[in-house]
C-alpha cells in the first residue's frame, strides 16, 4: 500500500511541478515480459527527465512497445504506428520509438524504417538500455538539420551485446503493477518450436546471476509488493547456462526463504522441463501459490512432434498426475493452439479430450498463425474457416470447464490479495485465490496490497464474488 500511494503520489507531484517537463507514453503489446520491459523503458525515460502522461497527444516521446507472437498483434501495433503519423505532422518536435520484438525479425527494420518514415528510433529486444542515447543522437540531430543523412538515427542489433546482463542489471525500472513485482530471471528462448518467432526474436538464453535475482526479490519485498511474478520465455530452464549448478528449483527454494509475506508466482513453464525437484519445491514451500501455467498447444502426438514440443500427451497427462497428487487444489491453467498446419480433425479431438481429461482451470487459446521465417510456417495451411470453427468448439467446452470449477469455490473460504479497485463494480477491489482465481468482493483502495480472507457466495464463468470476512497477517 505505501509504494502504491507513494507511487502514484510522486507522479502527481511531477506533474504539477514541472510544467516544462517532456512528457512519455508508452503503448505496450503483448505479453508479462513486454509489460515488465515497458517498466524499464519508463525507468529510463522517468531518469531523462520525462514524466509519464495519460494521452498521447500530450508526448513528446511516444514509444512502442510491440509483438510478433501472431499477426493481429503486429497489425494492431502497425496500425497505431501508421495513427500516430497526423500527431507528429501537428508536433514536428515529437519522438516516435519503435521497439521490441516486431522490429528484431529480419528485414523489419528496414521495412518501417521505409513505411514509416517519421520513426526517430527502432530498437531491438536486446538493446533496449540504449533508448536513452538514441533519444540524445535524434534531438541532436534536428539542431544540426543541414546534415540531412545525420537526420535519423536508428539502432539494431541481432547479436547479443556481450556485457549484456550488466547492463539490463543497472537499467532502472518503474514498477507499475504493485502489490506485484515482475522479476526476469531469464532472457531468450532456446527451444524452436516450430510455428514460434520468440527464439528468432529475442535471442538464446540468458539467466542472470541467482544474487542479483534474490537481491532483486528481497528489494521488492522489502518495498511492500505482495506478489513476486517471475518471468523468463521458459522458466525452468533458469540456470542451463550457468556454471554454478543452478537451477530454477534451487531458486525456488532460495527464495521461498526470503522473510515477509508475499506470494511467488511464475511463467512460463515448458512441460518438457518441469523437473520432480520444481514440483516438490512448489508443494512443500509456503510461498510459492498453487498455481501454475503449463501450455499444452495441442492434445495430438503427431501434432506435438510437428510443434517440436519435446513431450507427448501421455508425459503431459503425467505432469498433471504428479502435480495434482503433491497440490490437490492447484489451479492449472494452459495455452492451447488451433489450426497448427499437420492438425486434422481427428488431432483436434484428441485437443478436446485431452482438454476434458484435464480440466485446466482457464485455458488463453489461439488460432495459429504463420511467422515469416518458422519452419511451420513453410508448411501447407489449413483453411482460416477451419481454424475459426475449431477455435469456437474448444472456447465453448473449456467455458464450461471454468464455469463447472468455479461453482465448486462457493461457499468456500480462500485467502485472497488485493490487487485492484474493481474496474466494472463500484465499491469494489478485485484480487486473487492463491489458485489464480479472480475474486470480486466489497473494499475500498486502502485495501490493494493486503490479504484477506474472502467468502466465495456467487461464480460466474471465470470470476468469483464474495464477501471481506477479515484481513490475514
Ligand atoms: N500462432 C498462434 N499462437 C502462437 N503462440 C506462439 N506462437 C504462435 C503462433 N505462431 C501461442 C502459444 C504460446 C503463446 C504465448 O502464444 O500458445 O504458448
Ligand atoms: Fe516459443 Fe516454444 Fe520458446 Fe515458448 S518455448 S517461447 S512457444 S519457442
Amino acid at each position: 500500500m505505501i509504494v502504491y500511494k507513494a507511487m502514484r503520489t510522486r507522479a502527481c507531484a511531477q506533474k504539477r511541478s514541472i510544467t516544462m517537463a517532456k512528457n512519455y507514453f508508452i503503448n505496450t503489446y503483448g505479453c508479462q515480459m513486454n509489460v515488465h520491459e515497458s517498466e524499464k523503458i519508463a525507468g529510463i525515460l522517468l531518469n531523462k527527465g520525462y514524466t509519464a502522461c495519460e494521452a498521447e497527444g500530450d508526448a513528446d516521446i511516444v514509444v512502442f512497445n510491440t509483438c510478433c507472437i501472431r499477426d493481429t498483434a503486429e497489425k494492431r501495433a502497425l496500425g497505431n504506428i501508421g495513427v500516430i503519423k497526423a500527431l507528429k505532422k501537428q508536433k514536428p518536435s515529437l519522438v516516435v520509438a519503435v521497439v521490441g520484438c516486431m522490429p528484431q525479425q529480419e528485414g523489419v527494420a528496414a521495412a518501417i524504417r521505409e513505411k514509416y518514415p517519421y520513426v526517430d528510433i527502432v530498437l531491438g529486444t536486446r538493446n533496449i538500455a540504449m533508448l536513452a542515447d538514441e533519444i540524445d543522437k535524434v534531438l541532436l540531430s534536428r539542431q544540426n538539420i543541414k546534415k540531412r543523412s545525420d537526420k535519423k538515427y536508428r539502432c539494431f542489433d541481432n547479436s547479443l551485446p556481450e556485457n549484456y546482463l550488466e547492463i539490463d542489471e543497472n537499467t532502472p525500472s518503474l514498477r507499475t503493477s504493485y502489490p506485484n513485482a515482475w522479476v526476469n530471471i531469464i532472457y531468450g528462448c532456446n527451444n524452436f518450436c516450430s510455428y514460434c518467432i520468440v527464439p528468432y526474436v529475442r535471442g538464446r538464453e540468458v539467466s542472470r546471476d541467482i544474487n542479483s535475482v534474490l537481491d532483486e526479490v528481497k528489494r521488492c519485498v522489502d518495498g511492500g509488493y505482495r506478489e513476486i511474478t517471475l518471468l523468463g520465455q521458459n522458466v525452468n530452464s533458469y540456470g542451463n547456462d550457468l556454471e554454478d549448478g543452478t537451477s530454477f528449483a534451487r531458486l525456488l527454494h532460495e527464495i521461498d526463504r526470503i522473510e515477509g509475506k508475499f506470494r511467488v508466482r511464475f511463467m512460463t513453464s515448458h512441460p518438457k522441463d518441469l523437473t520432480e525437484a520444481v514440483m516438490d519445491e512448489m508443494a512443500a514451500s509456503s510461498k510459492i501459490c498453487s498455481n501454475l501455467h503449463l501450455p499444452m498447444q495441442a492434445g495430438s502426438d503427431k501434432v506435438l512432434r510437428d510443434m517440436n514440443r519435446r513431450y507427448d500427451r501421455q508425459r503431459y497427462l503425467y505432469l498433471i498426475d504428479s502435480l495434482r497428487s503433491r497440490m490437490p487444489d492447484i489451479g492449472i491453467t494452459t495455452d492451447i493452439m488451433v489450426g497448427f498446419p499437420t492438425e486434422t480433425e481427428q488431432d483436434f479431438e484428441d485437443t478436446l479430450d485431452i482438454v476434458e481429461r484435464v480440466r485446466f482451470s482457464n485455458a488463453f487459446t489461439f488460432i495459429y498463425s504463420p511467422r515469416k521465417g518458422t519452419p511451420a510456417a513453410k508448411m501447407e495451411q489449413i483453411p482460416y474457416a477451419i481454424k475459426q470453427e475449431r477455435i469456437s468448439r474448444l472456447i465453448t467446452l473449456q467455458n464450461r470447464i471454468t464455469k463447472e470449477i468455479s461453482d465448486t469455490y462457493t461457499g468456500g473460504i480462500y485467502e485472497v490479495l488485493c490487487e485492484d479497485v474493481a474496474p466494472k463494480h463500484s465499491g469494489c477491489v478485485c484480487g486473487r485465490t492463491e489458485s489464480g482465481r479472480l475474486v470480486t468482493f466489497e473494499g475500498c483502495e486502502q485495501d490493494i496490497g493486503k490479504f484477506f480472507n474472502v467468502k466465495i457466495t456467487k461464480s460466474r464463468s471465470a470470476s468469483l464474488f464474495g464477501q471481506k470476512e477479515g484481513e490475514t497477517l
